[in-house]
């Protein structure tokens, strides 16, 4: 039999076949699919010189706009809707747990852990929203001791984050860890849409393919307790004008959360939500 150089046709076996036997077998599956598939893709479109080199320069710019504060890979993730399957691929839940949707780039570790009822809003912009509910089990239980870390927009639609010396530093975060009865409460603001950072090679590729860079108005959450599996989520204002285009796909219909108006007190609405965790198997 002649040796079987790399040819068109048995591109995939050939380069599949050069792996060794006794490698990483995880390694093995992963990079044989991964040859498999980008074969395929580019035979399946008849991918043009020209078309591969604005690729390769697309992927270098991309890498090179990152920084320790940037991570345009992950935008790029975002934006295909990748970090959302990934997320749902390791995130199956039965019926009645709460969602997870997409981490984001804005989350801050140490926020500060404040009693029950505080005001994370420290700029004093925007409709001021209590937040409240209940960390519960799929039985319906409270969870004592869940720990929310919670993170959100300013009025004007940017993390503190975004703007060090414009807001205060932790403006709109907040821990919180429930009781016995497996309640939270917090003042928040009612949060705003705003785009995820477009200035770079993503906000690049949604212009081109006549996409928006918004996300619908959302607040993040996290919530951790013992022997639960951890909850990353959102819960979203449901009658955002881009509820239905969020740029990272992050919306689900179970995280569109109720957004009632007050009449007097401290906030201005309130939003009422419980989070069901599900046990660690
Ligand atoms: C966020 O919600 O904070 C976010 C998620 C994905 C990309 C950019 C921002
Ligand atoms: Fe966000």
């Amino acid at each position: 039999m002649e040796y079987p150089f790399f040819s068109e046709k048995d591109s995939v076996d050939v380069v599949n076949g050069r792996m060794a036997d006794d490698i990483n077998p995880r390694l093995k599956e992963v990079m044989t699919s991964l040859i498999k598939h980008l074969h395929a893709f580019a035979k399946d479109i008849n991918l043009t010189q020209a078309e591969w080199e604005f690729a390769i320069d697309f992927l270098t710019r991309t890498g090179q706009i990152c920084t320790k504060e940037r991570q345009e890979f992950i935008l790029l993730s975002d934006a295909l809707g990748f970090s959302m399957l990934v997320d749902a691929i390791n995130n199956r839940r039965p019926e009645g747990a709460t969602e997870n949707t997409v981490f984001g780039p804005f989350h801050v570790e140490g926020a500060p852990e404040l009693p029950m009822g505080s005001k994370i809003t420290l700029d004093g912009k925007g409709d001021t929203c209590l937040f409240e509910g209940r960390v519960l089990d799929l039985e319906g239980n409270p969870i004592a001791g869940a720990r929310i870390d919670v993170w959100s927009d300013n009025s004007d639609g940017y993390y503190d984050v975004q703007q060090p010396d414009i807001q205060p530093k932790w403006n709109n975060r907040g821990v919180f860890v429930t009781g016995d009865d497996g309640r939270y409460s917090f003042i928040g603001i009612k949060p705003v849409s705003y785009p995820i950072p477009d200035d770079g090679p993503v906000g690049q590729m949604l212009a081109a393919l006549g996409r928006h860079p918004y996300r619908p108005a959302h607040m993040h959450f996290m919530v951790v307790a013992d022997g639960y599996q951890k909850l990353v989520t959102h819960t979203f204002v449901g009658e955002d004008k881009y509820i239905t285009s969020d740029a990272v796909f992050g919306v689900k219909h179970s995280l569109v959360a109720p957004f009632e108006k007050l009449d007097g007190g401290e906030a201005q609405w309130r939003s009422e939500y419980d989070f069901v965790l599900v046990k660690n198997k």
